[in-house]
């Protein structure tokens, strides 16, 4: 079958067009590109990679995109707490509209994903709690843990409640067949002279999985990490990674570059269906993915192109 016939056939939007990737010289990029051919985006990219930022609603974009084509899906949708996205959104909605929207764009999302692919799911641990049972029992994806990222906090102290110093990122995958690169979230062996350890790494073990929460210093210094509470500071105003002041929640680099590391290989497709400023995107640009971006705000996709074209992901 050739280029132009798979052409023809996209717009008729079956979903059903991913196992033709490799056919003809078809690639999954002409597959999304075709997919996606009526949305307003942007495309950047080189040998390394490419990146789509879509203006836009996040369940009817994905609605457009083929069945199985994504392998890593990381995202924090809005919180609902009122903070100001500019005019294109309103993050201050009855609980019962939010987790209705919610729904919406997680049928999508499972649909999209690989067999072989996983979601990460970041929020305040109160709503992946309400979301979980949705995911795992009506979606069928497979839960394998609650991991909890821990911040140290200056900021919403009241003085009627304790103060938040955590969100909860679920972790899922579609299948039991998935990708898990061990080696990025293992620290080296401290004792590699001990007569049990020695043994150990001459049957070719690389390390081991860390006994306690490991601090940003740790994982900068060890470049892995990690057990099932990973402690990594907000983003500050003052903070070098931060990209831009205007948009308020944006995450650390460091944090979703281990999630990629861990759950993805170079050249998959990675998406965020709320992409705020683009910071799966910066990351997928940096370690040799692709990505798939999508917001409402079209000032946040301006600030993504502008991200991913300059260097300063690349810290
Ligand atoms: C919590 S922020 C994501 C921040 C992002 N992770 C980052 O590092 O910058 C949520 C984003 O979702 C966007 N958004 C809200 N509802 C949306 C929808 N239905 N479709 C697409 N984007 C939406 C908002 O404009 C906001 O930028």
């Amino acid at each position: 079958m050739g280029k132009q016939v798979v052409d023809t056939s996209m717009s008729n939007l079956t979903h059903q067009f991913t196992n033709l990737a490799g056919k003809d010289g078809v690639t999954m990029k002409d597959i999304l590109l075709q997919s996606i051919k009526n949305t307003k985006k942007e495309l950047i990219g080189n040998n390394n990679g490419y990146h789509f930022l879509i203006t836009g609603n996040s369940t009817d974009i994905l609605k457009k995109l083929p069945d199985d084509s994504i392998d890593l899906i990381v995202t924090d949708p809005p919180y609902n707490k009122g903070l100001d996205y500019g005019s294109y959104y309103n993050d201050n909605k009855a609980w019962k509209d939010y987790f209705v929207e919610m729904k919406m764009w997680l049928i999508e999302a499972n649909r999209v994903l690989r067999k072989t692919g996983t979601l990460y799911l970041i929020s305040y641990p109160e709503i992946n709690a309400r979301l979980l049972p949705f995911i795992e029992d009506e979606l069928a994806l497979k839960f394998r843990r609650w991991i909890t990222w821990h911040y140290p906090t200056n900021i919403g102290h009241s003085k009627k409640n304790f103060t938040r110093s955590q969100r909860s990122i679920l972790f899922f995958t579609k299948s039991n067949n998935y990708v898990f690169n061990e080696e990025n979230i293992i620290q080296p062996y401290k004792n590699p002279t001990v007569a049990k350890i020695k043994e150990r790494i001459r049957l070719g073990s690389k390390g081991r999985h860390s006994y306690d929460l490991l601090n940003l210093l740790d994982m900068i210094e060890l470049n892995k990490d990690m057990i099932d509470v990973i402690d990594i500071n907000l983003l500050k105003n003052v903070s070098k990674d931060r990209f831009n002041k205007k948009h308020p929640c944006q995450l650390p680099l460091s944090l979703l570059r281990i999630l990629v590391k861990v759950s993805s290989n170079k050249n998959d497709v990675l998406l965020d269906p709320f992409a705020g400023t683009f910071t799966l995107s910066a990351v997928a640009k940096e370690l040799g993915r692709n990505s798939i971006g999508i917001d409402l705000n079209p000032q946040y996709v301006k600030l993504g192109l502008k991200r991913l074209k300059t260097n300063q992901v690349l810290l």
